[in-house]
């Protein structure tokens, strides 16, 4: 069975005390997570140590940086380099957020540096796609989306294209409190995994984990989590409220 995987995206929230405080109760939950399933994490940076602590003797449970820079070192002031998140033993990256595509204007081939320098360092990128309002609202969304994994992902070779994690963010979704249906998050996550068997092959794209982001909620995440091609969330608000987030966790197939 591929991966199940319950993201938390802590975003630019929480103070230090409260994010452990927030890692301390849902820890203290004592989820005992099934081999194919997961926890992550991702922290504001100045927190990964901390996180990265706490979960160092749960089964499955990792911490991820929020993002990394797109070149390997040097005079880029205030950025991050995938070889700092390694030293420190951080295992995975969320790259090319909704958000750092919007406000920070990440394109499609900046992101594939991120992944390639990520996936050179042993770090697995959890890769961002979904579309704006005004793209579903034309209904060009699978074109779309199919742009974003072309350019970004797939000058990757089928073995780095295995076990690899996407999160579909339909923007209109992402903090609005309004979900896609059922309907429109299976129908997008099969649209994901037939372009990536198309690319590749089926073999492939069966043991690629899609996450669906936008608005999950503890009592929405089992409908969503239950649709044949969804393998978990990548989730905001509902991830800074332990007892929410410790339900969301229980949903996992
Ligand atoms: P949300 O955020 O759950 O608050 O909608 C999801 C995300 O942006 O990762």
């Amino acid at each position: 069975m591929r991966k199940q995987i319950a993201a938390a995206n802590w975003k630019m929230n929480l103070t230090y005390q409260q994010g452990e405080k927030l890692l301390d109760d849902i820890l203290g939950a004592e989820i005992v997570l099934k081999p194919h399933q997961q926890t992550i994490f991702a922290v504001p940076s100045p927190y990964l140590l901390m996180t990265r602590s706490e979960v160092e003797t749960e089964q499955n449970y990792e911490a991820a940086a929020q993002n990394c820079y797109h070149k390997k070192s040097g005079a880029y002031t205030g950025e991050i380099s995938v070889e700092m998140l390694r030293s420190i033993n951080v295992n995975y990256c969320v790259i090319g957020h909704s958000e750092r595509r919007e406000y920070f204007s990440e394109t499609n081939s900046m992101l594939a540096d991120k992944v390639n320098l990520c996936l050179e360092k042993n770090i697995a990128p959890i890769f961002c796609c979904g579309e704006p309002l005004n793209i579903r609202d034309a209904g060009t969304q699978n074109e779309f989306v199919a742009v974003q994994l072309k350019e970004s992902l797939f000058h990757l070779s089928a073995e780095q294209m295995k076990n690899f994690i996407i999160a579909y963010e339909p923007i209109w979704a992402i903090g609005t409190g309004k979900t896609a249906t059922t309907e429109q998050a299976q129908e997008m996550h099969a649209h994901l995994r037939s372009i990536i068997a198309g690319q590749y092959n089926s073999e492939v794209a069966e043991t690629v984990s899609i996450l669906y982001g936008g608005s999950v909620k503890a009592n929405n995440a089992k409908e969503i989590f239950g649709c044949k091609d969804v393998d978990g969330g990548l989730v905001g608000g509902a991830s800074l409220v332990a007892a929410d987030f410790i339900e969301i966790i229980k949903t996992l197939k």
